[in-house]
């Protein structure tokens, strides 16, 4: 069978790009298939570094095709500029990315409704979106009767379809602004101007998806599904509200793509070897403590859409093994174990604490995420820099410990391990890829509340 995919487990930036470039090498296709430019995925190849959103971590090799499906929601502006910064740096794009004209597309008035409700969610702190439009947009597509698809822009019906839409968002922002907000005016000739150029540039790449990849799976070509954030941040699964506004877990492939999840043979669940997440949102193993701030310089640990520096913690199994369940995960990808080097004790932790009893399931409900204390184990640290190391035989012990046990504690094989951001930087381990993971004992999973 030829799909395989690449999972975000925690709350996102787990070098899903790094890894989804590398294993581009050995597939025809890579699809993203949700979010959008909240997205930022980095690649690095022979000391030059590329910043992704929306278009494939594939794009960098020779001989791929991109495809960005209808469960996206995508912003022209955003990737036009992607598509010229790559061909301004030499990579051809043309002819190697498909766009669905399913795909909804981000307005101006997504921003500025991102801008106005990125407040404080009922009673609690700010989400800290991104700010780039995604949950009003996916608001919109959920809603239907504002929603604009990228197939529209071509159709003739589109400029009565946008003033339809405009006059709605027009009502919308002067409602905010009576309420308080400050005023944002529209100025609906030149975006559906705008969007009209948008259209042009980008007509010879749009396209239905579906039917593409549903001819090549069918065909048995090798097709790799990269997913955007992590499944911490899956709108039905994830940290809610603290999440994003689509299926960022494994569960959200099938639908976000079109390809049944029969197709699908090899699901990557990618980790850092400590946690970090970027906006609001408990992060129960947090160190907002000089550790912190050790992962946080050594892990370059700043947002890659909004440069926010990123918070950082222990290494969360409780999170992470719920995660690798509910995206079907075969096998685990460690990334930047390199930057735990220097610290004499890790931590790693293994249960929570939530109103006076050990907890081993992940809590459903944010209330209860917020009082979790973190119970930890701790394993031994290294001094060496890792950063030079190819072979895992090369790795020090503790290193090799600390990863192994990661994998025991998520019931699933470590098969690649990341010790620097190059494509070089990558350890592949002699362990056969599991087909059927090995599932977390009951005694792990029992619920304890
Ligand atoms: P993504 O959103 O999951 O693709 O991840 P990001 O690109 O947002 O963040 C990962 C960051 O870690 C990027 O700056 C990568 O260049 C960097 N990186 C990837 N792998 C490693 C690694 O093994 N070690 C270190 N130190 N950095 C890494
Ligand atoms: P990649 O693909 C990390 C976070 C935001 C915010 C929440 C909701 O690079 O891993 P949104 O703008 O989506 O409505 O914001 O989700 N977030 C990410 N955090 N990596 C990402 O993507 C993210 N995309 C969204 O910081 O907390
Ligand atoms: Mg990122």
């Amino acid at each position: 069978m030829p799909g395989t995919c690449v999972i975000g487990l925690q709350w996102g930036d787990e070098a899903k790009g790094k890894l989804v470039d590398i294993l581009t090498e050995h597939h025809e296709i890579v699809v993203r298939y949700q979010g959008g430019a909240n997205a930022g995925h980095t690649v690095v190849s022979g000391g030059e570094t590329w910043k992704l959103s929306l278009i494939p971590s594939g794009i960098l090799r020779n001989d791929v095709s991109c495809v960005v499906t209808g469960g996206v929601v995508l912003d022209p502006a955003s990737i036009i500029g992607e598509i010229d910064m790559l061909e301004g740096r030499g990579v051809t794009v043309a002819g190697k990315l498909r766009l669905s004209d399913r795909a909804h597309v981000v307005f101006p008035w997504h921003v500025a409704e991102d801008a106005i409700l990125n407040g404080n969610v009922t009673g609690g702190e700010a989400i800290g979106t991104t700010g780039r439009g995604i949950g009003p947009c996916y608001r919109d597509k959920v809603g239907r009767s504002l929603a604009l698809r990228l197939g529209d822009l071509y159709r003739p019906e589109f400029r009565q379809q946008f003033d339809h839409v405009l006059k709605a968002k027009r009502q919308l922002l002067e409602a905010a602004r009576s309420a308080g907000a400050s005023p944002i005016e529209l100025d609906g000739e030149a975006i559906f101007r705008q969007y009209s150029n948008y259209a042009d540039r980008l007509r010879d790449c749009v396209g239905d998806t579906t039917h593409l990849l549903l001819d090549a799976v069918e065909a048995g070509r090798p097709v790799l599904f990269e997913g955007a954030q992590g499944a911490l941040l899956d709108i039905d699964h994830g940290t809610f509200p603290y999440v994003t506004s689509s299926n960022s877990s494994g569960v959200g492939v099938a639908s976000g793509s079109g390809v049944p999840g029969r197709w699908i043979n090899r699901v990557i669940g990618v980790v850092k070897a400590y946690s970090t997440r970027v906006g609001g949102g408990p992060l129960p193993t947090e160190q907002d403590n000089p550790t912190g701030e050790h992962l946080r310089q050594r892990g370059r640990e700043y947002g890659t859409v909004t440069q926010r520096p990123r918070r950082c913690g222990w290494f969360d199994a409780v999170a992470a093994r719920y995660t690798a369940r509910l995206s079907g995960v075969d096998e685990l990808a460690v990334m930047l174990l390199d930057v735990l080097g220097g610290l004499d004790e890790l931590r790693i932790c293994t249960a929570y604490e939530i109103a006076g009893r050990r907890v081993e399931q992940f809590p459903s409900h944010i209330d209860d995420l917020r009082q979790a204390v973190p119970i930890y184990e701790t394993l031994p640290g290294w001094p060496e820099e890792l950063t030079d190391v190819r072979r895992e035989a090369d790795l020090p012990v503790a290193a090799r410990r600390y990863v192994d046990r990661i994998g025991e504690l998520l019931g699933r094989p470590v098969t690649i391990i990341s010790v620097g951001p190059d494509r070089d930087q990558t350890i592949f381990r002699n362990t056969a890829p599991a087909t059927a993971a090995c599932p977390p004992t009951n005694q792990q999973e029992q619920a304890t509340v």
